[in-house]
């Protein structure tokens, strides 16, 4: 790959997005009846429909262009092949193993690591369904009702936001997540629990991550304080890659799953970290998870690019955010069970593509990841749809939508909820001309000198960009495909840019600086060489609460 072949195709993507800036989506959808057709694919009942953005066919043959200079379809192929293309900290990415149906080979330093993942998966069903069942009690032979994760960041967002996803297949024991640090987080989640009957797992890729190690000690001596020391080991597990330091922990061997290095924290839902939906959910479904996810990446590795999901999602990020200069992207999922989804892609994505250098360590010559945030539909509407409709800021949404809900006796509810999720990508294409918003009023009966006061303030302009995804319903299968259709989207995204997605150097400094700053907060150190605006914080902070 070339940079400069990058670059030369960007610069014929900017040439082509100025000569179309009146490029109107109202005027492209009565020119072309076959517009939808033209932009959007379809992987099985999955649609991508991506006919609401502005581009044409010429945009998307620039786009190929792009990915090709950028080399797109070797950088996945190496990243499938276990290359180190984390390059920054020399590993492989290989969240695409954890998926790999039984028998399949994929070598790594002369290892099966798809032998080893299944090895793990096993230990972690005959766990997870011996929790469900009760044949594993806690220390006083009761079966287990609670689960609390302890983990934060990629070790509580994914397996947070699938469990509440695959609700409708939930029948094991409850499950809890605390992640912050914030003490009111465990205190809250103590509070409705019963230490007899909790499990807690510890989930951390490091085992050294403050906020939770400091859950996990607090969860230890509650344990300890019901139960005795002895009960500790059967009211914990722990997921990590680092297995000499949960051994010190306390927590018995054959509770304690691994994963690896080769596994990033936000791409880790599909190894050991997802224990609480394996057990809230039973094995059978976690398993129907992983194929739909394998299925995409099949998807993604052999899908011609006006086919291949992942593909378009990322080019036409990529169209957005870079070319069109549009600073965020909302993610509104009309599916009330994926409201975590867009806390989840906040991770992914902004964890991922958030950098600021290429992978050579030189200035990236363009903007990179956006803002990414959303809320389910249809609340948003009642909340921030007002500026994606009016506001002076143009922000891409994405809606996703399942066709089909878990209550067939709510189908009103349904049938509302789909008509809104339509509604919204409609209003935000066709907005409301000055004659639509007068004529309106005028039907109504308002008096003209009304009309001139009010007009203005009712017309939308329209020509909003949207992407709509619908899938038939959130099953494990399919929430498997969503996430795994987002990771391939961050990938695409960051090849583009020229960036490393695996790394996150950027949460490094507020770490370090939070270590430092402990003792002057506890009282222990001066803040004297601090900054003044931070002495004068925790100068505050001190007066309130040590009087
Ligand atoms: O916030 C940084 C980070 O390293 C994330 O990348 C990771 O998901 C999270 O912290 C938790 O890390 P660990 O699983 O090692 O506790």
């Amino acid at each position: 790959m070339d940079r400069n072949d990058v670059g030369a195709a960007l610069n014929a993507l900017k040439d082509h997005r100025a000569a179309q800036d009146s490029f109107d989506l109202r005027a492209a959808f009565s020119e072309d009846p076959q517009r939808f057709e033209k932009f959007s694919a379809r992987f099985d009942d999955l649609l991508l429909d991506y006919s609401k953005c502005a581009l044409s066919e010429e945009t998307l043959a620039l786009l190929a262009a792009l990915s090709d200079a950028a080399a797109v379809g070797a950088q996945r192929d190496r990243m499938f092949a276990g290359e180190r293309i984390n390059v920054t900290e020399g590993r492989a990415v290989l969240h695409t193993a954890l998926r790999c149906p039984k028998g399949a080979q994929l070598l790594i330093d002369g290892k099966n690591v798809v032998e080893d993942v299944h090895q793990v998966l096993d230990a972690m069903e005959a766990f997870a369904e011996g929790i469900r069942s009760g044949s594993v009690p806690g220390s006083t032979g009761k079966k287990i009702t609670d689960i609390v994760n302890i983990g934060i960041g990629g070790s509580d967002l994914g397996p947070a936001m699938a469990t509440l996803a695959l609700s409708p297949y939930h029948d094991g024991p409850r499950a809890h997540f605390v992640s912050n640090v914030d003490g009111s987080h465990i205190a809250d989640t103590l509070k409705q629990l019963d230490p007899e009957t909790t499990l807690f797992v510890v989930a951390s890729k490091t085992f050294t991550t403050v906020e939770t190690m400091t859950n996990a000690e607090t969860a230890r001596r509650w344990i300890e304080g019901a139960r005795g020391s002895d009960a500790v080991g059967h009211h914990f597990a722990a997921v990590s890659t680092a297995l000499d330091k949960v051994a010190t922990f306390g927590i018995p061997q054959d509770r304690i799953f691994g994963f690896w290095d080769w596994v990033g924290g936000r791409y880790s839902l599909w190894s050991a970290i997802g224990l609480p939906i394996m057990i809230a959910v039973g094995s059978k479904n976690f398993r129907e998870f992983l194929r739909g996810a394998h299925a995409i990446d099949e998807h993604f590795r052999t899908a011609p690019l006006k086919e291949n999901l992942p593909m378009l999602l990322g080019l036409v990020g990529y169209w957005h955010r870079v070319v069109c200069s549009y600073s965020a992207r909302a993610v509104i999922p009309y599916d009330q069970r994926l409201a975590r989804f867009p806390a989840y892609l906040q991770q992914l994505d902004m964890e991922s593509n958030g950098k600021a250098v290429m992978t050579d360590g030189e200035a990236v010559g363009t903007v990179t990841g956006p803002l990414v945030w959303g809320e389910p539909g249809t609340n948003g509407q009642h909340a921030f749809f007002q500026l994606l409709h009016q506001g002076t800021d143009i922000i891409p949404v994405e809606f996703l939508l399942g066709a089909e809900g878990h209550e067939p006796e709510l189908r009103h509810h349904q049938d509302l909820l789909v008509a809104n999720c339509l509604a919204q990508s409609e209003a935000l294409m066709k907005g409301r001309t000055p004659e639509e918003a007068r004529a309106q009023m005028r039907a109504k009966g308002v008096a003209e000198d009304e009309i001139d006061r009010i007009a203005p303030h009712r017309v939308f302009s329209g020509n909003r960009p949207s992407m709509t995804i619908i899938y038939r319903k959130l099953d494990p299968y399919t929430l498997g495909r969503l996430i795994a259709l987002y990771e391939h989207r961050v990938f695409i995204e960051a090849q583009l840019f020229g960036i490393n997605a695996f790394d996150q150097w950027g949460v490094e400094l507020g770490k370090e600086l939070a270590t430092g700053l402990l003792p002057v907060v506890e009282g222990k150190e001066s803040a004297a060489g601090r900054d003044a605006s931070t002495a004068g914080l925790v100068r505050h902070v001190h007066d309130l609460t040590r009087a």
